[in-house]
């Protein structure tokens, strides 16, 4: 959550810092400001709303000088106002700040920096940090170099803090300086030619370079000029490693499209492509992965496998429980990251822990990692950030290789972890009993994938007159059984976040222990009704609804028969393999939500009170 830029170099620091700000959008869009230093003095302009609209004031208004830095919010402490938006100044005006993350103890830090007389003028916490590096900044020798006094006052500022952070500092007496640091919230240090360009995100960066440092937890980062130094709180240098981006800025771009999120649905066929690129054996009958870190004998070894993740992750571990244990008989369990991280599980000895996160940064996700690791077991992730803190921390795992996802509600990323789960239950299950010819059948099916996915995004245009005529009303049921209950989860999900219509998933059987008590002719119900073993029981359920005066619309196989007339509204997908049906069967409900979101005229890309990346608890 929060977006954060801070720029170095030559050229004018506001329209690069800006642009970066408009990439990091989908991490908080409540408020955007700018702290730009030129002659000796902070230029600050701050607004509530997106950060168009600071881009506006600021083009009427241009902003002087060639360093400064950048944020855009997603509130924590302290409402939406202008006086709670970044960046905070100290009370003397002479040190700047923007922060990413929660300071839990920022109540006690504020006491006491009260009782030396220290004023705020905001909620947050992060003025409570600003002025506690003013603080020590006058406590520090006069006689040092103002930089080196302004590494150690944040040093020693950040001694005192509990919590989270990704900040940069900038400091009028250091004006040649800027000061980053990070514990459990990402920062990432763009290298260019001549200037140096410091974000929360990559996606604020390709613009101006692929050379990045990713920056670890506990480290800080001085920027001298175009020269920087990397040092731990124990002021013990690092040495960088240089690492390269493989995203362009065209692939963070909307094209043609009139949202990111329709982009990434249609780029889905290409998307899924690149995830499974390489990643079969020479014949075919089995998939193969390159960064498991494991032998052969250590994963056949495992009696058990563990998922953890958040939002739509997790409902791909879901899928991903479904399908090891019906393809590789191994018992899964799959877990809540924020409820597995308190919950102190008992677990097995030989279970293999894997945590899904399509921007590696969500912090429930990164913690259930640490506390699977700490217990002593080996964790892999499957991760479609290269370099984010769950890539960098885990013992391995499998890149999703999606490029980025701008859209807040996650779409080609979700469809590629349902891939990688499938190829992996594929994989597993060809080291027990799978035969060499349900493997290659298998692998046939997944490689059939992109076409499949090509073949249901032609059903847009049937969706977008079911969602027209649906989007009025204000609850909906979606059901599904199987490996479609958490597709379901899934769709109820999409249209929660994007539509803000009440939306509750329920395996298909389910709906006579509750649910069904909330039928009537207002709340229609989205069924997944696949042709397969428990086809004639979720008919059952089917006319239950019916009965009931319920509206059905249905998503159902090629192969399968309706009885007529049960379903309102029907949208047929190509029958296929059980193990990608999950990902042919999601596509409608992406396009159901889309259209639906954008006939009520939603913002689809930034839907309210979300954030793409989940970085504080
Ligand atoms: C947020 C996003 C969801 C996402 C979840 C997990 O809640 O709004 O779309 O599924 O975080 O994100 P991750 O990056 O860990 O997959």
């Amino acid at each position: 959550m929060c977006g954060i830029v801070g720029y170095v170099g030559n050229l004018k620091a506001a329209p690069i810092i800006l642009d970066g700000l408009k990439r990091l959008e989908y991490r908080g869009y409540d408020s955007a400001g700018v702290a730009i230093m030129a002659d000796g003095e902070f230029n600050v302009a701050k607004q509530i709303g997106r950060v168009a609209g600071l881009q506006k004031t600021v083009a009427q208004k241009p902003i002087e000088g060639t360093r400064g830095i950048g944020h855009t919010r997603w509130a924590t402490h302290g409402g939406v106002t202008r006086e709670n938006s970044h960046p905070h100044l100290s009370n003397n005006g002479r040190i700047a700040i923007i922060h990413n993350g929660v300071i839990e103890n920022y109540a006690t830090i504020k006491k006491l920096l009260e009782s030396k007389d220290f004023t705020f003028v905001s909620e947050t916490d992060t003025e409570v940090l600003c002025n506690l590096i003013s603080y020590h900044f006058d406590k520090e020798p006069e006689t040092d170099e103002a930089g080196s006094r302004l590494l150690a006052s944040v040093r020693r500022s950040l001694m005192h803090v509990q919590g989270t952070y990704g900040i940069c500092v900038l400091s009028l007496d250091a004006p040649d300086e800027l000061i980053a640091a990070r514990q459990g919230s990402p920062l990432i240090l763009g290298v260019g030619p001549e200037e140096l360009v410091i974000a929360s995100d990559v996606a604020a960066l390709v613009s101006r370079t692929q050379n990045v440092v990713y920056l670890k937890d506990g480290e800080l980062v001085r920027i001298k000029g175009t020269t920087f130094q990397i040092s731990t709180m124990d002021e013990a240098g690092v040495s960088p490693v240089i690492d390269q981006v493989t995203w362009t800025v065209e692939d963070a771009d909307m094209g043609d499209y009139e949202h990111y999120m329709l982009k990434e649905i249609f780029e889905q066929p290409a998307a899924l492509e690149n995830a499974m690129r390489g990643r079969f054996s020479a014949d075919n009958s089995t998939a193969k992965f390159g960064g498991l870190n494991l032998t052969a004998n250590e994963l056949r070894g495992m009696g058990r496998f563990m998922f953890c993740a958040c939002g739509t992750a997790l409902h791909a571990g879901m899928v991903t429980e479904h399908l090891i244990e019906r393809f590789a008989r191994v018992p899964v369990e799959c877990d809540h990251a924020s409820e597995f991280r308190y919950r102190n599980t008992p677990l097995f000895t030989n279970t293999l822990f894997f945590v899904i996160s399509q921007s590696g940064e969500t912090i429930d996700t990164l913690a259930a990692m640490r506390e699977a690791q700490r217990k002593g077991f080996k964790v892999l992730a499957i991760n479609n950030v290269v370099g984010s803190s769950v890539a960098r921390e885990a013992d391995g795992g499998i890149y999703q290789h999606v490029g980025p996802e701008i859209g807040v509600a996650s779409t080609k990323a979700f469809t590629s972890q349902l891939l990688i789960g499938a190829m992996l239950a594929l994989y597993i299950g060809r080291m027990r009993d799978m035969s060499v010819r349900d493997g290659t059948e298998y692998v046939t099916a997944l490689k059939g994938v992109p076409d499949l996915v090509r073949e249901t995004l032609k059903t847009a245009d049937h969706i977008k007159g079911i969602a027209e005529r649906y989007s009025r009303f204000n609850d909906m049921l979606f059901l599904g059984r199987l490996e479609l209950f958490p597709i379901a989860l899934e769709g109820a999900l999409k249209l929660k976040e994007i539509s803000y219509i009440h939306a509750e998933a329920y395996p298909a059987a389910e709906i006579k222990h509750g649910p069904i008590a909330l039928i009537d002719p207002e709340c229609p119900s989205v069924f997944l009704v696949p042709q397969n073993e428990l086809f004639n029981k979720v008919i059952s359920s089917m006319q239950e609804i019916k009965a009931r005066g319920g509206p059905i619309i249905a998503i159902t196989t090629s192969d399968a028969e309706l009885p007529e007339g049960l379903a309102d509204e029907v949208i047929v997908i190509p029958a296929c393999h059980e193990a990608i049906l999950p990902i042919i069967a999601t596509i409608p409900m992406q396009l159901f939500s889309y259209y639906v979101a954008v006939t009520r005229g939603c913002d689809v890309d930034k839907p309210r009170n979300l954030a793409k990346s989940v970085t504080v608890e």
